[in-house]
C-alpha cells in the first residue's frame, strides 16, 4: 500500500483539494504538514461546497483517519468555526486528529501580521492576514505555544505569561499597538483547549502505525512550491515550506516511505499577492482567464492574478518535489482560446533562463519566451477519457508534458468529482 503526497506546483490554489477528495476514497489516513488556515482547499461533492482551511480535504472519504499534523499552524477559531460547518452538512469528526506538537496561532500574530504588513508599505507580501508568518516566526525563535500545551492549564498560565509579556512590548514599544490583556487570551485558550482535547494526539504515531501495517496514506499539501521560502520567490513567499520534503518533517513521515508525488497544476498560472509573476497577463486575457475560472481567492476572495502556463516554474518545481505524475486542472478554462502560449523559458538582461533566478530584482525583469500552440475551441468538460478530449487539448496535455518534465495522470475538467480524467492507473 503506498505513501502518496499532493502537493502544489505553482504559486497554490492549483486545485489540491478535489484532488485530495478524489485520491481520499481510497486512503486509510489523509494528513496536512504545513501552512495553516491561509489556505483554501475548494472541494464540492454529495455533502456540499466546501472551502477547507485546516481540515483535510481528506474528512469526506468514510473511512480515512484525518490529521492535522504539527507542521500545521493551527487558529483555533477558524479550526472550530470549520468543525461546525463540516458538522451542520453530516461530516463525521470522530476521524479528525490534531497534532499535539502543532503550534498555535495567537491573537498576537494576527495583530503583527497586519501590523508587518502595514510597515512594508508598497513591498507587502500581501499576506493572507491570517497570522501564519508570525506564528512560524515564534515557532523558530522558541516561542511558540503548541496545542498540547493547552491541556495543562498551570504550565499553560506559566508560558503565556512569558511570551505575551514579549509580544506585548513589541506591539506596544515597536508598532505602537494597545496591549493585549493576559485574562483574555489565557481564558479563551483554555477554553480553546477543553473544546478541542479529544482532538489531540500524539499524529506523528498515527502514521507510524499506518506505514507499520502497510495502510494507504495520503500527504496533503497547501500552497504551492514557488512559496516556498527556500525555493519560492523569496521574500514573496509564504513561512512554511510547500515541498513535498515538508511532509516528513511536518508529519512525521520518514523521507524513506513516499512513494509517489503528485504535482497538482493549474493548465495556466495564477498568483494572489505582491511578488514576480513573469507570465502575468495584465490584459484582456488576463481577464477573460480570471472569469472563465471564477479566480478570486477562496481564503480572502481577492482577484488572482493571471497568465499563461509558467513551464519554467513548472519544472523547476517538479524537479524539487520529484514528481512521479502531476494531476492537471481546469483544462475546461482555455475551452475558449483559439490559441495558447506555453512559457519555456525567460529572457532578462540579453540572457536566457531555463529556471527561476534566484535573485528576485532579476526575476522581476524577466520577460516569458512562449511557444505557441492552438486552442481547441470546444468544451471538454464532459470528457472521462483522455481521447475523449479534442486533438488540440491532447496536444497541449503532451506539450505541458514534455516542458515539466513529468507525465500527466490525472485531467481535471470541471469542480465536480466526475469531471475527471484518469490518464493513468494510481496505486
Ligand atoms: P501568508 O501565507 O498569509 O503569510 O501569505 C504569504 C503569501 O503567500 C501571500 O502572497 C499569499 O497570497 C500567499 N498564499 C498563502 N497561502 C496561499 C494559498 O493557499 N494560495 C495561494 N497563495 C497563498
Amino acid at each position: 500500500m503506498p505513501v502518496v503526497g499532493v502537493i502544489g506546483g505553482q504559486w497554490g490554489d492549483e486545485g489540491k483539494g478535489k484532488i485530495v477528495d478524489l485520491l481520499a476514497e481510497r486512503a486509510d489516513v489523509v494528513a496536512r504538514f504545513s501552512g495553516g488556515n491561509n489556505a483554501g482547499h475548494t472541494v464540492i461533492n454529495q455533502f456540499g461546497k466546501f472551502a477547507l482551511h485546516l481540515i483535510p480535504s481528506g474528512i469526506f472519504s468514510p473511512r480515512a483517519v484525518c490529521l492535522i499534523g504539527n507542521g500545521v499552524v493551527i487558529d483555533p477559531t477558524a479550526l472550530l468555526q470549520e468543525i461546525a460547518d463540516l458538522k451542520a452538512h453530516g461530516v463525521d469528526m470522530g476521524r479528525l486528529f490534531i497534532s499535539n506538537r502543532a503550534h498555535l496561532i495567537m491573537p498576537y500574530h494576527i495583530l503583527l501580521d497586519r501590523l508587518e504588513e502595514a510597515s512594508r508599505g508598497s513591498g507587502a507580501i500581501g499576506t493572507t492576514g491570517r497570522g501564519i508568518g508570525p506564528a512560524f516566526t515564534d515557532k523558530t525563535a522558541r516561542l511558540g505555544i503548541r496545542m498540547g500545551d493547552l491541556l495543562d492549564k498551570e504550565a499553560f498560565r506559566e508560558r503565556l505569561r512569558f511570551v505575551l509579556d514579549h509580544k506585548n512590548k513589541v506591539l506596544t514599544r515597536v508598532f505602537g499597538a494597545e496591549p493585549l490583556p493576559f485574562d483574555q487570551v489565557y481564558s479563551q485558550f483554555v477554553e480553546y483547549g477543553q473544546t478541542l482535547a479529544g482532538f489531540v494526539r500524539e499524529t506523528e504515531m498515527v502514521i507510524a502505525e499506518a506505514l507499520d501495517k502497510k495502510r494507504w496514506v495520503l500527504l496533503e499539501g497547501a500552497q504551492g512550491a514557488m512559496l516556498d521560502p527556500d525555493f519560492g520567490t523569496y521574500p514573496y513567499v509564504t513561512s512554511s515550506s510547500p515541498l513535498m520534503g515538508q511532509a516528513c518533517l511536518g508529519a512525521g513521515v520518514p523521507p524513506t516511505k513516499i512513494d509517489r508525488v503528485l504535482g497538482v497544476y493549474k493548465a495556466y498560472t495564477t498568483r494572489v499577492g505582491g511578488g514576480p509573476m513573469p507570465t502575468e497577463l495584465t490584459n484582456e486575457i488576463g481577464d477573460c482567464i480570471r472569469e472563465n475560472g471564477h479566480e478570486y481567492g477562496a481564503t480572502t476572495g481577492r482577484p488572482r492574478r493571471c497568465g499563461w502556463f509558467d513551464g519554467v516554474a513548472a519544472s523547476y518545481s517538479a524537479r524539487l518535489n520529484g514528481l512521479t505524475g502531476i494531476a492537471l486542472t481546469r483544462l475546461d478554462i482555455l475551452d475558449t482560446f483559439e490559441s495558447i502560449s506555453v512559457c519555456i523559458a525567460y529572457r532578462a538582461n540579453g540572457a536566457t533562463y531555463h529556471r527561476p533566478p534566484s535573485s528576485l530584482a532579476l526575476l522581476a525583469r524577466c520577460e516569458p519566451v512562449y511557444e505557441e500552440v492552438p486552442g481547441w475551441r470546444q468544451p471538454t468538460g464532459q470528457a472521462r477519457d483522455f481521447k475523449d478530449l479534442p486533438k488540440a487539448a491532447q496536444e497541449y496535455v503532451r506539450t505541458l508534458e514534455r516542458v515539466v518534465g513529468c507525465p500527466v495522470d490525472i485531467i481535471s475538467v470541471g469542480a465536480e468529482r466526475e469531471r475527471t480524467i484518469f490518464v493513468s492507473e494510481l496505486p
